[in-house]
């Protein structure tokens, strides 16, 4: 089986989906953030606070390099911004969360852990500065997925059964 990249902006429930689908799958899955973590042992939050977004970028490429050599078979969840490494499409098929970005502030603000979730992402400090991300980086999404899944509004366990559907035709 290839491996499925799940890509999308933050807060979208690309976590929630892939436990939705290693539930109901005989899928394994990682999250390239967790690895990064565990890599450097500190949090998202304080890489790019003490050594920066360019050495958190670099720590993606290094992930990306180790994926595509050997991870087979897997779920691969993605940090919002990993969909740039030029390999993407060569570790596996490319499955897009997608929503409005009101939405997925919505989403994050009904979670009963909202002020950690947001408190976790330094890129979500600034509401403007991250809508306008996500604008510019929405159609480089689009450009990239091999399938899209509309998630607005849907369970994470009914996103998986679409995911589990659709990359049928591709692994
Ligand atoms: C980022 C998204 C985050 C994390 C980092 C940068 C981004 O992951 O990788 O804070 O550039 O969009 P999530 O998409 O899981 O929040």
């Amino acid at each position: 089986m290839k491996n499925i990249i799940l890509i999308g902006f933050m807060g979208v429930g690309k976590g929630s989906v892939a436990r939705e689908v290693i539930k109901h799958s005989d899928y394994l899955a990682i999250d390239t953030d967790d690895l990064i973590e565990s890599m450097e042992n500190k949090t998202i939050k304080k890489i790019f606070a003490q050594d920066g977004e360019e050495h958190f970028r670099a720590l993606e490429k290094k992930v990306s390099v180790w994926l595509q050599t050997n991870v087979n078979s897997t779920l691969i969840s993605t940090g919002g911004g990993f969909y740039k490494q030029e390999n993407l499409k060569d570790i596996g098929v490319v499955v897009l969360l997608n929503s409005p970005f009101e939405k997925i502030l919505q989403r994050i603000n009904s979670h009963p852990n909202a002020v950690k979730k947001l408190k976790k992402r330094p890129l979500l400090s600034d509401l403007k500065a991250a809508k306008e991300l996500y604008n510019t980086r929405l159609p480089e999404y689009l450009d990239l997925a091999d399938i899209v899944i509309d998630v607005t509004d849907k369970s994470a366990f009914d996103c998986s059964k679409e995911l589990l559907q659709k990359v049928k035709d591709y692994v």
